[in-house]
Order: C-alpha cells, then sequence, then structure tokens
C-alpha cells in the first residue's frame, strides 16, 4: 500500500528555494525494529527528554539513518529518521503527516488561546490561516524591520564596555526580544518590553506545550505561575488590538498586518487567533541562540574571523549594512548557513502519521510519531565532509535540498520567519563584529539545553574588548565539545 505524493503534488506555498527530489529510493531495505516493552518504551522517552542530542546521535550511531521502536515484535510505537529521502515523504505529504501536538482544547481559556497558532493545524484548516498570517512576515517589509534591528544593535553595543565580561547568551536573548516586540507591536517603552520579556519567559519556561495540556491537572506551584502569565499576555494583546482596530489602519507592523489580512472570500482573523500567531511569532529565543552559537564559533575560529572582519570593513566600512550591501557579504552569509547546520536552534520536529500508511521501509498504523532530526541529518558524512568542522567555506560549492539542509523547517510548516532572521543575524553580527572583539571567558564550561530550543545550558561569559583583531582562543571545557571540533 502506498499513499505516497511526490514532486508536483507538494504544496504550492513551499519553500522552493532548494530542488525538491523527486522520489526516495523506493528499495530500502528494511531495518530490523528495536523491540521493546512498555517499560522499555518509557526508558527510550525519558532518555529522549533529558539529553535529545546524545539519545538521537547515539541511535544513528548504532542503528543508521532511519529506526524504529516497536512494542513487542511488530506494534510500531515511534520510529526516528535521519535520512534525506525519507524527510521528503514526511514533509512533503502534510495530509498524510500531520503536526503531532494536541491543541489545550481542555486548558483554561488563556491557555487555550495562546496554544492555538496555525503552526498546530494541519489541512484545510491550516491552508485557510496560512494566508491569512504568511503576510506579516512577508519580505517586502525587510526594510523597516532593518531600520528597527539597527537601531536596538546600536543600542546594545553602546551600553557595552571594553574590559566587561557578559552573558552573550543574555545579551542576545534581551536584543532578539525588543527587536521582536518593536517590529510586531511597535512597542518601545521600557516597561511594556520588560513586561512582555517576563511573561513570555515564564510561559516558555513552564509551558512547554505537552505540558500546557496537562495543566487542569496540576494547578499551583509553576503552573498558576503559567497560567497568571498566559492571563496578564492575553489581557495585554487584547487591550492593544483593541487600540489599534479604534485607531486609524496602518500598515506600520506585523500585528497591524494580521488585523488587516482578508482572504480573498473575506475571511479574517478574529482577536483570538491573532493573539495566538502574535504569541507565535514572539520567539527570540531561537534567533538568540543562533546568535550566541556563531559567536562561539567565530571566537573559536580566528582565521575565519578573520576572513569575515576584511570582508566587513571592505564593504561595510564601520556601518550597519543596507539592503543592497547584503549580497556583497557572502562570508557573512556562509558563516551563519554554517552555524546553523552545527547548532540547528530547533534540532528535531515531530509528525505523526495520520492513516495507516508505507513510510520507506516501514507499514505502519495511523498514530505513529516520527521525529526528523536536523541536528543529526546535518552531520551525514555522506552530505557534509569532516561534519564536525566548522568549515563556512563548504558552501562555496555545497548546495544541499531542503532535506538534506532545514534549520529552517522544510515544505509544509517551513518558518515564515526566515528572511525576518536572516536579516536580524547579519545586522547584529556585522555590526558586533566590526566594533568588539570578544572572548570566551577563560575556564568557561559551555554545555547544551535543548530547551525551546538548543542552547548553551548556563549561558556564554564572553570578555568584550574593542575590536583590535588580537584574537584569543580559549580551552572550553563541557559538552559542546562533542557537538564542533574546535580545530
Ligand atoms: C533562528 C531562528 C529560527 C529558526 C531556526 C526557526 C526554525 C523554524 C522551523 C524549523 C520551523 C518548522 C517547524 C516544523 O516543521 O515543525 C519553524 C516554523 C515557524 N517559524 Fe521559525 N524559526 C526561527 C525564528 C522565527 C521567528 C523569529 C519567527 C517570527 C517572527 C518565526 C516564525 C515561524 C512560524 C510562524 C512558523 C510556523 C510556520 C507554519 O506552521 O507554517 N520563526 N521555524
Amino acid at each position: 500500500m502506498s499513499n505516497y505524493r511526490y514532486g508536483n503534488t507538494l504544496q504550492s506555498d513551499v519553500n522552493q528555494e532548494l530542488p525538491l527530489r523527486t522520489a526516495p529510493s523506493s528499495r530500502m531495505a528494511r531495518p530490523a525494529p528495536i523491540a521493546t516493552s512498555s517499560i522499555g518504551l518509557f526508558l527510550h522517552r525519558v532518555r529522549f527528554m533529558r539529553d535529545p542530542i546524545k539519545y538521537l546521535m547515539g541511535l544513528y550511531r548504532r542503528h543508521g539513518q532511519t529506526v524504529m521502536i516497536s512494542k513487542g515484535k511488530d506494534k510500531p510505537a515511534m520510529i526516528y529518521n535521519f535520512a534525506p529521502e525519507l524527510n521528503e515523504i514526511l514533509f512533503g505529504n502534510p495530509d498524510l503527516f500531520h503536526w503531532s501536538i494536541p491543541r489545550p482544547v481542555n486548558a483554561p481559556e488563556a491557555i487555550r488561546v495562546l496554544g492555538s497558532s496555525f503552526i498546530t493545524m494541519d489541512g484545510d484548516e491550516y491552508r485557510q490561516r496560512l494566508q491569512l498570517t504568511r503576510n506579516s512576515l512577508h519580505s517586502s517589509f525587510k526594510e523597516s524591520w532593518r531600520e528597527k534591528m539597527v537601531r536596538h544593535t546600536r543600542k546594545m553595543l553602546e551600553g557595552w564596555k571594553a574590559g566587561e565580561q557578559r552573558d552573550m547568551h543574555h545579551e542576545m536573548h534581551w536584543l532578539a526580544h525588543t527587536i521582536d516586540v518593536s517590529a510586531l507591536f511597535s512597542i518601545e517603552d521600557l516597561e511594556s518590553v520588560v513586561m512582555l520579556n517576563d511573561l513570555t519567559r515564564t510561559l516558555r519556561q513552564t509551558g512547554t506545550r505537552p505540558s500546557m495540556l496537562m495543566l487542569p491537572l496540576k494547578r499551583g506551584g509553576p503552573y498558576a505561575g503559567m497560567l497568571d502569565s498566559a492571563e496578564k499576555l492575553v489581557a495585554f494583546l487584547r487591550k492593544i488590538i483593541a487600540e489599534k482596530r479604534a485607531g486609524q489602519p496602518q500598515e506600520r507592523d506585523m500585528l497591524d498586518m494580521l488585523i488587516s489580512s482578508t482572504t480573498e472570500n473575506g475571511a479574517k482573523l478574529s482577536d483570538d487567533d491573532i493573539i495566538a500567531e502574535a504569541y507565535t511569532f514572539m520567539n527570540p529565543e531561537t534567533t538568540a541562540s543562533a546568535l550566541t552559537w556563531t559567536l562561539l564559533l567565530l571566537a573559536q575560529h580566528p582565521d575565519v574571523l578573520g576572513d569575515l572582519l576584511d570582508e566587513l570593513d571592505s564593504v561595510l566600512h564601520g556601518d550597519a549594512p543596507t539592503l543592497e550591501q547584503f549580497r556583497e557579504l557572502k562570508l557573512l552569509e556562509n558563516v551563519i548557513k554554517e552555524s546553523l547546520r552545527l547548532f540547528p536552534p530547533f534540532s528535531f520536529r515531530r509528525r505523526r502519521s495520520a492513516q495507516a500508511c508505507q513510510f520507506g521501509p516501514f507499514e505502519i498504523p495511523g498514530g505513529v510519531p516520527i521525529i526528523s532530526s536536523q541536528y543529526v541529518t546535518h552531520r551525514l558524512p555522506e552530505i557534509y565532509r569532516d561534519p564536525q568542522r566548522f568549515d563556512p567555506g563548504r558552501w562555496e560549492t555545497l548546495k544541499p535540498t531542503q532535506f538534506e539542509y532545514f534549520p529552517f523547517g522544510s515544505v509544509t510548516h517551513h518558518c515564515l520567519g526566515k528572511h525576518y532572521v536572516n536579516l536580524e543575524l547579519t545586522i547584529v553580527l556585522s555590526m558586533l563584529l566590526q566594533r568588539y572583539r570578544l572572548t570566551v571567558a577563560p575556564g568557561a564550561r559551555v554545555d547544551r539545553r535543548v530547551s525551546i530550543g538548543l542552547e548553551p545550558a548556563n549561558g556564554l561569559p564572553m570578555t568584550i574588548a574593542m575590536q583590535d583583531r588580537r584574537f584569543t582562543r580559549q580551552a572550553i571545557r563541557g559538552n559542546v565539545n562533542e557537538m564542533v571540533e574546535f580545530a
């Protein structure tokens, strides 16, 4: 039985920058499933949750690119896939492989509203909501985003002093948050920016989506704090939506665009829909992680950093990049690509089979969770020579498909914020590196944590100096050394 659809039947709204493969190699050998008991399954889940990177890399090293775990001999319970050809099937057939996390339908109202974004939807409901949402992140807004990004980055850099030590992960999180709320809501006053930061941090730290579903069972403790934050955030967003609706229609920010968006047949977003989508766009964690890992990689690779500074000096002469200058910053583009390859802020994505089907070598019933990991696929030596090395030069010739390289996802549910994020990474890195030289603090330990995204568990302490090109590489302790080879 085969329900695959390939090539021209993939959705038309996809990220088509990279060529689609036409079909998987259909005669894949069927790897033996790992048969286990209910307790065994539970232990697998615990190991995955404790350290997803260690677990996924361990599966790949021991069992290869596609692994099925079954309850007993023949009851498929879970699939882990790292093979590009099966990623094509998984992400290219949205009606067969659904987004896997259910919405918090029984949770209190504020949680329900915040957890009902279109990223949790499938089928026609998803397609209609996507139509209404996508324009607010359209690349035609780049110039207005650029102004906000440059202004906030400059403000951060002006607050730093040579000789200081700062936690760069914290700095990058705050910067990404201030830029987000400026681009989304045009909010600039410190009190509101701090309040939104506190509310969203509490929500994200306590409220990963599965635990939101358990909220009615677990009142009190951190859940009470999460609910309180959700209620305050929803009330705040309702208020600014009402103010905007009462004023003159404008196209100043993403919220204006969500409010005014209309489909050809006149459908619009309700206030609850707008709140859910705006909450999804407030996403500083992933941007902050991408910036932090890139700063670490550059500090530990002075040869690359030296070449990058040559490029920045010759194109920008100390200024922030204009949109026209972006295409001249080729090495910076490759540095960002390589950093997102080694440290993809989302290191895995989930889907679930919607019905019985064939998934590559496996026949599976409906309801089987499938995890695909960009972290592991980005390290396949068949695609990436010396995969553990930070080598931006590889991107001069390498042209992987969107199933071999997918830090922003691929096909259905691919990241709508990709243009926005790439702009932000380019602006922040080019401004920061021209002005300051950052060195990892002596004795620093860098371990990973997979929270919202893949981030340094205890931050990244770095020492700040004016940019004088006197680069110093430090010995770093911690499991970051398993993730990249520091030459
Ligand atoms: C470095 C930063 C970011 C990375 C690596 C990233 C990556 C991703 C990935 C991998 C997905 C796909 C999820 C899946 O297939 O299950 C996704 C979806 C999405 N991202 Fe991002 N993202 C980033 C930042 C942002 C930002 C800042 C925004 C908004 C301003 C954003 C908006 C979205 C939206 C709306 C979706 C859902 C699209 C859909 O469901 O159709 N992302 N992102």
